[in-house]
């Protein structure tokens, strides 16, 4: 859930993108997260996806990062009114998907060789990088209320 759409100087982004980044990463998981609710064990865990452009201070990315700190805004929240589910998330950095596919494939290459040089791990991400992080959240059931940065340390580099 989520796309690119926030994504520019905020000087000129236009809201019309803000408001469609919103609607897709922030509204999408709300959405679904309550049309879930009702098929959720109450003693179960809810794990959101928000992204490291909410912690990471990157020009350019304040439409898509605030998106992303709306849904790490709702963890907190929501893992005290849905109590005793726990409710998670995991802030992912520069992971290879499909997400990215939008890009030329050279561009890409050069965008995400870029990224692996600037981060403290040397790569970029894998999806089952972050796959381990949710699995982590899930299974510890002392987990609530936490989003996890799994981002190789792009956040203090970016
Ligand atoms: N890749 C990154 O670098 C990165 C970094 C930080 C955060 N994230 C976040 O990680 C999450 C997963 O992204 P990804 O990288 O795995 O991207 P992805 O490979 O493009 O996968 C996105 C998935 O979300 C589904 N989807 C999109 N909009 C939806 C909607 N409105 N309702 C239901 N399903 C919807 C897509 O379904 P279809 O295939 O059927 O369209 C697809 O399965 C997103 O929230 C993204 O913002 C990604």
């Amino acid at each position: 859930l989520g796309s690119g759409q926030g994504v520019g100087p905020f000087a000129t982004v236009s809201l019309a993108s803000v408001r469609l980044g919103f609607e897709e990463k922030v509204y999408a998981h709300f959405a679904t997260a309550q049309a879930a609710l009702p098929f959720l064990s109450p003693t179960g865990s809810l794990t959101f996806v928000s992204a490291v452009s909410a912690q990471a201070a990157v020009p350019g990315t304040a439409g898509i990062g605030a998106a992303n700190a709306a849904v790490a805004a709702l963890v907190p929240i929501l893992a005290v009114e849905l109590k005793p589910m726990r409710v998670n998330g995991v802030s992912p950095g520069v992971i290879d998907t499909p997400w990215w596919d939008g890009m030329p494939e050279p561009q890409k290459q050069a965008m995400f060789k870029d990224f692996a040089a600037r981060t403290p791990v040397g790569r970029v991400g894998r999806p089952e990088d972050v796959a381990q992080a949710i699995a982590f959240l899930i299974a510890d059931d002392f987990m609530t209320g936490q989003t996890l940065i799994c981002d190789g340390g792009l956040r203090f580099t970016a």
